[in-house]
């Protein structure tokens, strides 16, 4: 039996009712596995800029930092949308992820035979796809400096740098190699390496960790083949390692092979201190309140949570095997269901979750 003290931030939109599905499933493997879960919530996002006129209070990364892992649902709205720069819902989370040095942002993508109607690819390409997205969080183009507008030789001009150290190059790329000698021994690494000098630099130290690892294969692919590869032939990935842009784009792209982006999870790993877990997608505004979200995103995010911060790999397999069994006897949200299916509730898919384990 343990004790963890789980951080809550729900945020947003959708991410206020996938959280808390995601909470009611926690309690339901505490319960079963005897363990104690407390709870503790925080505000980011909109809702924290309303309340505190801040995207990230001070006591929201103080509560983070003094807790065993952190669940965000996902933060922004159209309400914000003309805020300035500083006012973004999405600035809480660039600020949470580069103040708790959430660097590597653990994004599996896996394929549930029984949503294979739900795709729009075909069967024999996205069956038995299994892969792994491992994305730079805490550098690249999202936090470069300079970043803004000015006036240049009287024109409106406007920068974005995308800027590594080397350091922050290896650690990423040494998690995807140590992550992909648990799996199927392959790391590709993507990069823009025939324009850009940072992927050049990016290429050169994934060659030299690559001597390290020498049981795991490496290859080199250039990020607009390899938004084509993850649609012709996804089976040929394993683990994908890239910056923090192309991650975040490969991996949209990737969820259409899980179906929706609500069943994609993910887990960000700080170098010291709570590691961090939300599902990709964002705050969904278009069917925000309306109890219609897929929850399994989160809740597979709470899964890699009891996995990867906790060890207790039992009671992430249960929660994992009970969304498996959900989906196999027909439940489905919305954004999962093919023509005729009848269609469940975010609260309804949770209940069925909860019931079954
Ligand atoms: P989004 O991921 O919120 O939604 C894209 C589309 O997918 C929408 O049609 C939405 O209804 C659908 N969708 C997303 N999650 C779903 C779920 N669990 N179940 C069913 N359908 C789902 O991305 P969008 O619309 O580009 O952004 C909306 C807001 O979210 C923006 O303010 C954006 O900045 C923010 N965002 C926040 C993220 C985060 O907090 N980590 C990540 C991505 C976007
Ligand atoms: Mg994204």
């Amino acid at each position: 039996m343990g004790n963890y003290r789980i951080a809550v931030l729900p945020g947003d939109g959708i991410g206020k009712e996938v959280t808390k599905g995601a909470v009611e499933i926690l309690q339901a493997v505490a319960t079963r596995f005897h363990h104690q879960f407390e709870f503790v919530y925080g505000l980011i996002g909109g809702e924290a800029i309303d309340q505190k006129g801040t995207p990230l209070p001070d006591e929201t990364l103080a509560m983070c930092r003094q807790s065993d892992a952190v669940l965000l649902g996902a933060v922004g709205g159209p309400k914000w949308d003309q805020n300035p720069p500083h006012l973004r819902p999405e600035k809480g989370l660039l600020a949470i992820r580069k103040e708790m040095n959430l660097f590597a942002n653990l994004r599996p993508v896996k394929f549930y035979d029984s949503l294979i109607d739900s795709s729009p690819l075909k069967a024999e390409v996205i069956q038995d796809v299994d892969l792994l997205i491992v994305r730079e969080l805490t550098g690249g183009l999202y936090f470069g400096k300079p970043s803004g507008r000015h006036v240049e030789d009287g024109e409106e001009t406007v920068v974005d740098t995308l800027l590594y150290k080397r350091e922050e190059i290896k650690r990423i790329v040494t998690t995807a190699f140590e992550l992909a000698r648990k799996r199927r021994k392959k790391v590709t690494s993507v990069d823009k390496a025939n324009v850009l000098e940072s992927s050049r630099m990016w290429r050169e130290i994934a060659e030299e960790v690559a001597r390290d690892f020498p049981d795991v294969k490496l290859e080199h692919m250039l990020v607009d083949n390899a938004a084509m590869q993850l649609i012709r032939n996804p089976k040929q990935f394993d683990v994908l390692v890239t910056e923090n842009m192309f991650g975040d784009i490969l991996s949209d792209e990737a969820s259409m092979l899980a179906g929706s982006l609500g069943m994609l999870p993910s887990a960000s790993l700080s170098t010291s201190g709570p590691s961090l877990y939300e599902p990709i997608h964002g705050s969904a505004p278009d069917i925000a309140g309306q109890n219609k979200a897929n929850p399994i995103a989160m809740i597979l995010s709470s899964a890699m949570m009891l996995r990867l911060s906790f060890g207790l790999h039992e009671e992430a397999k249960a929660i994992e095997k009970a969304v498996q069994q959900v989906l196999t006897s027909g439940y489905r949200t919305a954004d999962v269901a093919r023509n005729g299916q009848r269609i469940v509730s975010t609260k309804e898919m949770v209940n069925e979750i909860k019931a079954t384990i």
